[in-house]
């Protein structure tokens, strides 16, 4: 159940969406958001609104180091304003950060969408606004960045879907499902 007992929020009946790069937060936010008529958030368009610039500008002009901080920063925002009731799809690299998992775990219930790495390649090739996967071998980035990264989405989610071979309207309504049964029991 949601973790917020150190703020003065009640608990909140968020969907927050994690995973890779190009595992469809954001389709299936959109999706979840028109199921439940929630609005949807997109953390990396908060960090980019706050910015003023580009998340592939922030990366060459100010480092990951800066951008991390700009996405602790989003997520404390959104839990200050006890935001509830809404969907929170999230760039891929925010559960990074030991303190960004407890603040999701706070926000709500969290589903981590997995996907394989010829879903991700086939999904990330269509634009090049990515920075972290502008390398020479996209594929291998992409498989050593998801396997480091592996146990940082386990460790935050409540539940892992693996998305590759369901259509959005069976992924979207199968969190749909087990967020009622945890929502249900919080
Ligand atoms: C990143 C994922 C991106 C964006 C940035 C870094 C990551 O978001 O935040 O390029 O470290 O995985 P998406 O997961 O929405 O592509």
């Amino acid at each position: 159940m949601p973790e917020n007992s150190d703020n003065c929020c009640p608990p909140a009946k968020n969907i927050i969406l994690v995973g890779f790069m190009g595992s469809g937060k954001s389709t299936i936010g959109r999706e979840l958001g028109q199921l439940l008529s929630y609005p949807l958030i997109d953390t990396d368009s908060v960090v980019e609104e706050q910015e003023q610039i580009s998340i592939s500008d922030i990366f060459s002009l100010k480092g990951e180091d800066y951008f991390r901080d700009c996405e602790t920063a989003a997520v404390k925002r959104l839990l200050g304003t006890c935001l509830d009731h809404h969907i929170i799809a999230t760039g891929g690299g925010l559960p990074l950060r030991e303190e960004n998992r407890k603040l999701l775990k706070k926000l709500g219930y969290v589903v981590w969408l997995d996907a394989t790495p010829d879903s991700i390649l086939e999904r990330t090739s269509r634009t090049n606004n990515r920075p972290l996967l502008q390398t020479e071998n996209p594929r291998k980035t992409i498989e050593e960045m998801l396997e480091k990264r592996h146990s940082i989405y386990k460790d935050v989610a409540h539940l892992r879907l693996q998305t590759t071979g369901l259509s959005i309207s069976e992924t979207a309504h199968g969190i749909l499902e087990s967020a009622r049964y945890f929502f249900g029991q919080a």
